[in-house]
């Protein structure tokens, strides 16, 4: 968490914006899409796009021919008052950007390998899309749903793409097809947005989470709420899952243990904020689905929910696929830059004045902005 510093805030006047091109590998997404920079850019804010940096998420470069924007090399759009990107800047990015600029980003403030002090060091200041609190205010800039949603989605239908069965039940003359029984782990964000898919594609869906709070949720989207009993509350800090004691845990993989075996489909996405993700799926119950079967960890990037899950990578084990894509958002980059676009403009928009048009104030009272500023003026602000 963040602390505030004494009242203070700074300015920006008539800064110019920078969209540089993503260059991690796998990554298609764009910062900003031209929706979101045409309205900005009829505020009166000017812009530098890097050529190229919206082909892979299907905004060519002649999509950016808008008043107020250039479109420019690399190191033009990275020496910016204010860079946008999606992920993180790598050392070579960092050394191209100059000092009292501000960078937008996923920052990823528990990597724990020094970029904070760096970003602190090079005097950039740094924001860090994914520390915005879970608040109604700060829906509009909330990157960790927009990108969720998007990932919930299409966890479904690849698990659809690689079940050799029907989804729906179907009669035809040839014959008819039972609906898969599909189970959802963890009904946060991404969780609920595959109960609905599922349910759209006819699945016959069943949900567990730990916070007994998400169970309205999962009964209005017709699943069923799978009721466990592993002895201790499931909600932490924040309205986030807290970290189980290691007797729960044993009796929640127990009891999972025995429903999974009967389903033919899992998508999991439990996660504990900075922390491993808790194995749900064991051995066992892999052991135990039928050969066909299909589970999407969405976890894999932080361990997985199930320990045979490989990060990045589709493998078949004791019959059953489990895929482990780690970067849903990039496999639909169109409308998850859009998306991300968004929620910067709308965080953007915290920072407009009134009386002064085309400059970004950093107003460290607003909480949203205190609390995702992860560096200012040389010092590193978050606190793990
Ligand atoms: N703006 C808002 O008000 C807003 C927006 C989005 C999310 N939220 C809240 O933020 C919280 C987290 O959402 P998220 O989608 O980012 O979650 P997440 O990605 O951190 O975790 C996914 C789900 O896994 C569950 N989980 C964790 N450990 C588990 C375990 N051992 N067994 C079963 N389930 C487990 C969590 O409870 C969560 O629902 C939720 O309370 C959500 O309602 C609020």
């Amino acid at each position: 968490m963040t602390t505030l510093p004494p009242a203070t805030q700074h300015q920006m006047n008539q800064p110019i914006l920078g969209v540089p091109k993503e260059t991690r590998e796998g990554e298609t997404r764009v910062a900003m899409t031209p929706d979101s920079i045409k309205k900005l850019a009829k505020k009166g804010f000017k812009f530098r796009v890097e050529r190229g940096a919206g082909v892979a998420a299907g905004f060519p470069d002649s999509d950016f021919a808008i008043e107020g924007v250039e479109l420019v090399e690399a190191a033009a759009a990275l020496a910016s008052d204010v860079v946008i990107k999606i992920n993180r800047p790598t050392s070579d990015e960092l050394a191209r950007m100059k000092r009292g600029s501000l960078l937008i980003c996923m920052v990823e403030p528990f990597a724990r390998d020094g970029l904070m002090e760096k970003l602190a060091e090079a005097g950039i200041n740094a924001m860090g899309m994914e520390l915005i609190p879970r608040t109604s205010r700060a829906q509009s800039m909330d990157v960790l749903s927009s990108q969720a949603n998007i990932a919930g989605y299409r966890a479904v239908l690849e698990a659809a793409a690689r079940y050799p069965r029907f989804f729906p039940m179907m009669m035809t003359s040839a014959g008819s097809a039972k609906p898969a029984r599909l189970i959802v782990l963890g009904a946060g964000v991404a969780g609920l947005q595959a109960i609905g898919t599922a349910r759209r594609l006819g699945c016959q869906v069943e949900a567990y989470d730990v916070r007994a709070e998400v169970k309205e949720q999962i009964l209005s989207l017709g699943a069923k709420f799978i009721e466990l009993d592993v002895g201790e509350e499931g909600t932490g800090a924040g309205g986030y899952a807290k970290e189980l004691s290691e007797e729960a845990k044993r009796r929640q993989q127990q009891a999972l243990t025995e429903k999974l075996k009967k389903a033919d489909i899992i998508i999991t996405t439990a996660n504990i904020p900075g922390r491993k993700a808790p194995v749900l799926i064991t051995e066992e119950a892999v052991r135990g689905m039928r050969a066909g079967s299909v589970i999407v960890d969405m976890a894999a990037a932080t361990g997985g929910n199930c320990p045979l899950t490989e990060a990045g990578k589709t493998v078949v084990k004791h019959g059953v696929t489990l895929i482990g894509i780690t970067q849903f958002p990039t496999l639909m980059p169109s409308d998850s830059s859009s998306f991300y676009g968004r929620n910067v403009f709308n965080l953007l928009g915290l920072m407009l004045d009134d009386k002064n048009p085309s400059t970004l104030t950093l107003k460290l009272e607003d909480d949203i902005i205190a609390a995702s500023l992860v560096t200012l003026q040389g010092q590193v602000r978050f606190k793990q």
